[in-house]
């Protein structure tokens, strides 16, 4: 399986220099080209990079490298520390991304997703990120009135493009679940004030398209740096 693009930028003896900030930056729309939500995580991103040049970024592909879904023995290796020994060479190269998929998470101050709507929630490529970064121990724990996030502190920006509209009070807004999805998976992991930025109803005309692009753009730009 290929590997992630550029890694953290590091200086000639790998530490982040001075006080970088890690900035972890996804994209998951099936769309090399032509693709909102690759363009508005892409803003955002630069956005933030214009206020605070220390950030360091790091940028997987989803699509373009996609994990694949998470097996029962590359699980009971990569979220439970089982020994098994009997792994083949598709199982370790799995558990070899699923365990950089986590510690790039876990080492990342802030992540912008870029997040395309399909058949009304995330991408598979997400569901499948988000099966190697939810892990007992890392991100989340068990307590005794249920479950404790272990990520607080994170900022997650999520850039969301859908091709109709689910507005508050529009006729389809309960059939929305990708930005309801990510803020009850990121609330889980501690992360409750999860930013996220929507172009609505882009497919219904070029009118709507440039409209809510523009508005999702002026969003990005009042991003708090
Ligand atoms: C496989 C697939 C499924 C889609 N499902 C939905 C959907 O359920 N509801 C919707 O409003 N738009 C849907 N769309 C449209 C996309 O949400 C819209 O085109 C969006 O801009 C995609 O993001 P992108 O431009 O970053 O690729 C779908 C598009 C694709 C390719």
């Amino acid at each position: 399986m290929s590997v992630t693009s550029k890694p953290f930028v590091t200086d000639a003896t790998g530490q982040l220099g001075g006080n970088a900030v890690r900035l972890l930056h996804i994209d998951t729309s099936i769309k090399a080209t032509g693709s909102l939500s690759r363009e508005m995580s892409a803003a955002a991103v630069g956005r933030l990079k214009r206020e605070a040049p220390n950030i360091s970024v790091h940028y997987r592909d989803l699509a373009a490298h996609p994990l694949g879904d998470l097996t029962e023995r590359v699980f009971a290796s990569h979220a439970k520390g089982a020994d098994i020994r009997d792994l083949d060479q598709a199982e370790l190269s799995d558990l070899a991304e699923s365990g950089k998929v986590l510690d790039e998470f876990l080492i990342s101050e802030v992540i912008v997703i870029g997040v395309p709507l399909y058949n009304l929630t995330v991408p598979t490529s997400l569901k499948a990120w988000i099966d190697r970064m939810l892990v007992a121990g890392k991100t989340f724990s068990y307590g005794a009135s249920g479950v404790i996030g272990l990520a607080r502190g994170k900022r997650v920006i999520v850039l969301l493009a859908r091709g109709g509209l689910y507005g508050e009070g529009s006729p389809n807004a309960h059939h929305e679940h990708a930005e309801t999805y990510l803020r009850s998976i990121f609330t889980m992991i501690g992360v409750e004030n999860l930013e996220v930025i929507v172009a609505d109803g882009v497919d219904i005309s070029p009118e709507l398209r440039a409209a809510a692009l523009e508005r999702a753009m002026s969003s990005i730009a009042a991003l708090a740096a």
